[in-house]
């Protein structure tokens, strides 16, 4: 994922249509605010001010609402994480097969703690809650995607080696 430390945020025409898709599901644009702010989240990697202003303008919805919106829900990013952001489910299936562990390990080896990125902007973390892979614990999600499970510490070690090396 590319995380834009600064952007202006603008939807091209398909992205637009997609907004345009979302509003036409609930009877009031406000109701498309969750989505459209994670169209743009997954566009630049977080939202910035302007993008919230931005969704605001294109839902009609003063930017206080989607401020209130944006920072009630942890799962938008308010500042740039790293190319690769490491969610480490700590809940109690994780946590009972070794969630601290994992998160504890990756936080040493990285040197950052919950939400920091690493001075090289590859790394973050974040401790977060059931991922609903509760069979596979322990856990962890790369940037809200890709699902890594039954993790020890020496398949962490090896996945972080593989993440470095991805362009
Ligand atoms: S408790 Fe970790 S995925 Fe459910």
């Amino acid at each position: 994922m590319e995380v834009k430390q600064n952007y202006i945020p603008a939807f091209d025409e398909n992205e637009l249509k997609q907004v345009q898709l979302h509003i036409s599901k609930y009877p009031k644009p406000m109701a498309a605010v969750m989505p459209v702010l994670w169209m743009i989240q997954d566009k630049y990697g977080w939202i910035s001010i302007e993008a919230m202003k931005y969704t605001g303008d294109l839902l009609g919805l003063p930017y206080d609402h989607v401020l209130g919106v944006a920072t009630f829900y942890t799962m938008y990013f308010k500042k740039p994480m790293g190319k690769h952001h490491l969610q480490v489910c700590t809940n109690v299936s994780c946590m009972l097969r070794g969630g601290y562990e994992i998160y504890n390990h990756i936080s040493d080896k990285l040197g950052i703690k919950n939400k920091e990125v690493t001075a090289d902007g590859m790394f973050s973390i974040e401790e977060v809650e059931c991922l609903g892979s509760c069979a596979t614990a322990p856990m962890l999600q790369v940037n809200n995607r890709e699902f890594y499970e039954n993790l020890t510490t020496q398949s962490i070690d090896k996945l972080i080696d593989d993440l470095r090396k991805t362009v």
